[in-house]
């Protein structure tokens, strides 16, 4: 292979890499499901959720067609709807607001912590007392985001949840591989929905997602709402419920994926330990971290003030970046009507966020041209 070039193209994410690797076995695993033809509900579902669930340390997996499916589904399972309040951070991606506003209830935006970025326990809690003051709506759950992979604050959300018996519900889309000490994501809270989306660290080739639980009442009631509401009989709905099953192809990808996924998971710490080595110092903040996690580094955002005039030149010199989140929740006009009360950092955070390309197969020359080009970009 010829060493980087400092033209080559830098990837922002790079699947291509990834599939070179592991071509043979996603071409292997696609061959057998073409074999048996059982597109839905193929024994590849059941594996890839036994797998997944063993990985995360929990009892059951319950595959579904999406994050928003997963959110969704645990939502209605847990009868959340009109009248009650689901606590999500301002900071996020859309999807944390939808899933909760379509099962019928009432998104509350709290603000997020200034180093970990994610849900402030502190605001929660006033969050919380305000709405018991109102007494208009019934605090019934709280989502937190585990934002570019990095577990929240569960030492302390945990408490908060039990004290006011909300049902915690864990958006793990991006931090599906993450640990926290000793426990895996996917043993927090009651419950936690992940993403594979194709970009993030666990994807597939489409959409898909997963739930994770301990509770086994609880995971019966999203296999039927997965599909469309049924119970024993196949042509009896018990409940409500969606078209939100993961393909069995989608499937027989993860499970080609996860063959690599430790190995990667390894390559992407490997990467944002360079970056902050490089990178310490001459951003505001380089992205967030806690001593006791390991993060999924679904993402790796800094801080820097003239964001956008630093990313047109980062641009110029062929470095792509990305913008999660321009937007907190409460300034998007799907979502405006639901916010209350001030969010500071949601709002400076949005305003100076920047994310560098992140993936496995970044090698450490494009890493340095990357920090080479961010240096030249901040000091011009
Ligand atoms: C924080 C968060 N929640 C939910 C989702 C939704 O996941 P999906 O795109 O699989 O529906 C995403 C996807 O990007 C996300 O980043």
């Amino acid at each position: 292979m010829p060493s980087a070039s400092p033209t080559a193209e830098i990837s922002f994410v790079d699947l291509a890499a990834q599939h070179a690797r592991i071509e043979a076995d996603i071409a292997a695993r696609i061959a057998g499901v073409l074999a048996h033809r059982r597109f839905i509900h193929g024994p590849e579902i059941a594996e890839l959720e036994a797998t997944l669930a063993g990985r995360a340390g929990v009892g059951h997996c319950v595959a579904v067609g999406s994050g928003t499916d997963a959110l969704l589904v645990a939502l209605l399972a847990h009868g959340i709807g009109a009248g009650d309040a689901v606590l999500v951070p301002a900071f996020t991606y859309m999807a944390s607001a939808n899933a909760v506003i379509l099962a019928g209830a009432v998104p509350v935006f709290v603000d997020i912590d200034p180093d970990r970025l994610t849900i402030d326990p502190a605001d929660l809690e006033w969050h919380l007392a305000r709405l018991r003051r109102d007494g208009t709506l019934t605090p019934r759950a709280v989502m937190p985001v585990d934002l570019y992979g990095l577990p929240a604050d569960y030492d302390a959300l945990d408490g908060i949840a039990r004290r006011h018996g909300l049902f915690m519900l864990v958006d793990a889309a991006q931090s599906f591989g993450a640990r926290l000490g000793d426990r895996a994501v996917g043993g927090f809270g009651d419950a936690t929905a992940a993403s594979f989306f194709p970009s993030k660290p666990l994807g597939c080739y489409g959409d898909g997602g997963a739930l994770f639980t301990d509770d086994a009442a609880r995971a019966s009631t999203w296999r039927s709402l997965r599909h469309h509401g049924i119970g024993d009989d196949v042509m009896s709905s018990e409940r409500v419920g969606l078209n939100a099953r993961l393909d069995t192809l989608q499937a027989a990808v993860l499970l080609a994926k996860l063959g690599i996924f430790d190995s990667e998971l390894d390559a992407r710490e490997q990467v944002a330990r360079h970056y902050d080595a490089r990178l310490t110092g001459v951003v505001s903040a380089v992205a967030p971290r806690h001593p006791a996690a390991r993060s999924a580094w679904a993402s790796y955002a800094i801080r820097v003030p003239g964001r956008d005039r630093v990313a047109a030149r980062l641009k110029a010199a062929g470095v792509p970046t990305g913008i999660y989140y321009p937007h907190p929740l409460h300034q998007q006009p799907a979502y405006t009507s639901y916010a209350d009360g001030p969010l500071p950092v949601a709002e400076a955070v949005s305003a100076d966020i920047l994310n560098l390309p992140i993936h496995p197969y970044l090698k450490p020359a494009d890493i340095d041209r990357i920090c080479d080009s961010l240096e030249a970009a901040v000091s011009g």
